[in-house]
């Protein structure tokens, strides 16, 4: 493989993005290619078996167009999936989501930490063995958040549906004296302002993607595959409606972008 291939980083739907623009920021030399499965948007509810088998086509696909390494750019199908990716493309280098429980922990001064983040992610085996490992210590209270990532998927980042919704996901684990939150979702880095003024500012918000893409640098300086520039720019695919996407992209990275189909 060579260095100036691009990264492939996919997610359910535009959570991912959060995570693809700490990418560019930290790695400004990469080429990037980003896949939408809007079409299946939201993994949260969904069996692990059905976010396997996207995941497989998903990273098909992202091979073929020459990927050099993955970001599953999703807590929900990284908890679901990237076992089994990694089994299936040994020599790929993949790096995953998960909830900060780690640094949350380490940073709460009440001794509880709420977690936001999709069902999915929440009631996976891998969140579990998160918590007996880094969680004994702190009280963790976990919130699962239906509706929101559709909410974001549509652009409604300011909106009163979404400012309610959230509001009721928050204010109870507020009540229960967190000082601490978890953005156990890509998605929520986008509601990241209207958080902000939904809780106290004591409150620490706390989501993974700078540290994904510094994961991500470690993994391919390790290997010898960091690109030296210049980038060819990021593509992009949705497998849903691919003119939404063109839509909200502007609120959510602040520029336009072409959007192709992808069609499986
Ligand atoms: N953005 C995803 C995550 O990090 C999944 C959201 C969803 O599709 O439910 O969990």
């Amino acid at each position: 493989m060579h260095k100036s291939a691009p990264i492939g980083v996919f997610d359910s739907g535009v959570g991912g993005l959060s995570v693809l623009r700490e990418i560019q920021a930290l790695l400004p030399d990469e080429t990037l290619l980003y896949v939408a499965d809007s079409g299946h948007v939201p993994y949260g509810e969904k069996t692990a078996e059905f976010i396997c088998q996207r995941s497989t086509v998903i990273t098909d696909f992202l091979l073929e167009q020459g990927a050099k390494a993955l970001v599953v750019a999703c807590n929900t199908a990284t908890a679901a999936a990237i076992t089994q990716l990694r089994a299936q493309y040994p020599e790929l280098p993949i790096i995953g989501m998960e909830p900060a429980v780690k640094p949350a922990a380490a940073a709460t001064r009440s001794g509880v930490v709420g977690v936001l983040a999709t069902t999915g992610t929440l009631q996976s085996a891998k969140f579990a063995a998160l918590l007996d490992r880094f969680a004994s210590d702190v009280r963790v209270i976990t919130r699962p958040c239906p509706g929101l990532v559709e909410l974001i998927e549509s652009g409604e980042l300011h909106s009163d549906v979404t400012r309610q919704l959230l509001r009721s996901y928050v204010d109870p684990l507020l009540a229960e004296g967190c000082d601490t939150l978890i953005l156990g979702c890509t998605h929520y880095p986008f509601i990241k302002p209207l958080l902000t003024e939904l809780v106290p500012s004591s409150v620490t918000l706390i989501d993974t993607g700078m540290a994904v893409a510094k994961q991500l640098q470690r993994l391919l300086a390790e290997r010898n595959l960091l690109a030296q520039g210049p980038a060819k720019g990021t593509q992009l695919w949705s497998s849903g409606n691919s003119s939404n996407l063109f839509l909200v992209l502007p609120l959510l990275l602040g520029r336009e972008a072409r959007v192709n189909p992808l069609l499986r």
